[in-house]
């Protein structure tokens, strides 16, 4: 859903300031430390309640301020929708929709998808298996409800099993109980890995769609999700079982969900340990178009494309890479130090529904 304007007070470097988008190409250029990334993080916030490069709200707030507030409008299908976040001080926040508070946040995610192409998430090709974990449950949650609920419904059972598990001593109250927690995250661990498996198969067609398109660039490019296949909770409950001893002896729990991996394999390689830096990033690319490919497949929502200073130091072979990113039927918000990068790689500042700021 486009995003018609966005006003941010107090938010990082900003004091106050509104931007009115244009249906298309948005650029948003300026110097090192202009705040050009931050506003990109303001609209990653009103997507899903939360930036993309910090975990510590109280980060996000300007210096000395008292509070911050993000407000967007939406164009949904009938309407304009606002959506405000409202932060205090000793990090308190509300999110309203159109002036209601929400309850939860599960309200506002998948309203208005983003894709974010940046350098930070090129962690999804380099990090740990839980980045990957991470990614992929941020993608799912975006594109199901149900999986958000049973995402946020298992890490909590997961954490307290896993606090029963590291004050455990050897008295039968806590064997019954610990019998309880194994019932409760068999029935909930089961429910999530379905959820996973039949969205990572959605997904791993998109992907596989996706380099079909670059097919005459010579390299082979997919994905895997290493994972136990369950075939009942009396299974799942036998394995924790036997797991017993060393779940008690580490204190967590080591059989589930939370323990999958994803390998993304280039060129028949894992590229995690064998990319270069220029297969990391087109992997990135690959990643993030078959993410826009899924969410347009399961929401019938066009997501907005946010990228973050893609075009700097890219070759010409790269950017023309990059350029499929633009999708002449998407909003797409794209941050550069200099104007002449983008209109260098073919970007058409000029053209009806394209706009540029300047942010001094
Ligand atoms: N809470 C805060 N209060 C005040 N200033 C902040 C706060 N957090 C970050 N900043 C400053 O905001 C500025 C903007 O950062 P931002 O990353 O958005 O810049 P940018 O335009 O994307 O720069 P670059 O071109 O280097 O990527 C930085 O100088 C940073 O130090
Ligand atoms: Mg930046």
């Amino acid at each position: 859903m486009p995003i018609k304007e966005i006003g941010l007070v107090s938010f990082r470097n900003h004091d106050t300031i509104n931007l009115e988008f244009c249906p298309n190409i948005n650029v948003i250029w300026g110097k090192n430390g202009s705040g050009k990334t931050t506003i990109l993080e303001a609209i990653h916030s009103l997507s899903i309640g939360r930036s993309f490069r910090t975990n510590r709200k109280k980060e996000l707030l300007k210096d000395d301020m008292e509070y911050f507030s993000v407000t967007g409008k939406f164009q949904t299908a009938d309407k304009v929708q606002e959506i405000q976040i409202n932060q205090t001080k000793d990090g308190a926040r509300r999110i309203l929709i159109d002036g209601n508070k929400l309850e939860s946040v599960k309200e506002l995610i998948g309203l208005n998808p983003v894709v974010l192409l940046s350098p930070e998430e090129q962690i999804i090709t380099k990090g740990t298996p839980q980045d990957q974990r991470n990614y992929f449950n941020k993608l799912f949650s975006i594109v199901s409800n149900q999986y958000f609920t049973i995402l946020s419904d298992y890490n909590r059972i997961l954490k307290q099993r896993n606090k029963l598990l590291d004050d455990f001593n050897i008295i039968n109250e806590a064997q019954t109980e610990l019998e309880i927690w194994n019932e409760r995250i068999s029935e909930i661990g089961q429910k999530l890995w379905k959820k996973r498996i039949d969205f990572f198969k959605k997904y791993g067609l998109e992907l596989k769609n996706t380099v079909k398109d670059f097919e005459d660039s010579g390299f082979t490019f997919s994905c895997e999700l290493v994972t136990k296949i369950i075939k009942s909770e009396k299974e799942y409950i036998e394995i924790l079982e036997k797991r017993q001893n060393k779940d008690i002896y580490l204190g967590r729990t080591t059989f589930g969900p939370h323990t999958d991996k994803i390998n993304f394999i280039f060129n028949k390689k894992n590229i995690k340990q064998y990319g270069s830096q220029g297969e990391h990033k087109l992997a990135l690319l690959l990643i993030k178009l078959a993410e826009v490919k899924l969410i347009r497949k399961v929401t019938q929502k066009d997501p907005i494309i946010l990228l973050d200073d893609l075009f700097a130091k890219l070759d010409d072979s790269r950017s023309k890479q990059a350029m499929a990113m633009i999708d002449n039927d998407l909003q797409t918000i794209i941050t550069t130090t200099e104007l002449k990068i983008v209109e260098d790689r073919g970007v058409k500042i000029d053209k009806s529904n394209n706009c540029s700021f300047y942010l001094g």
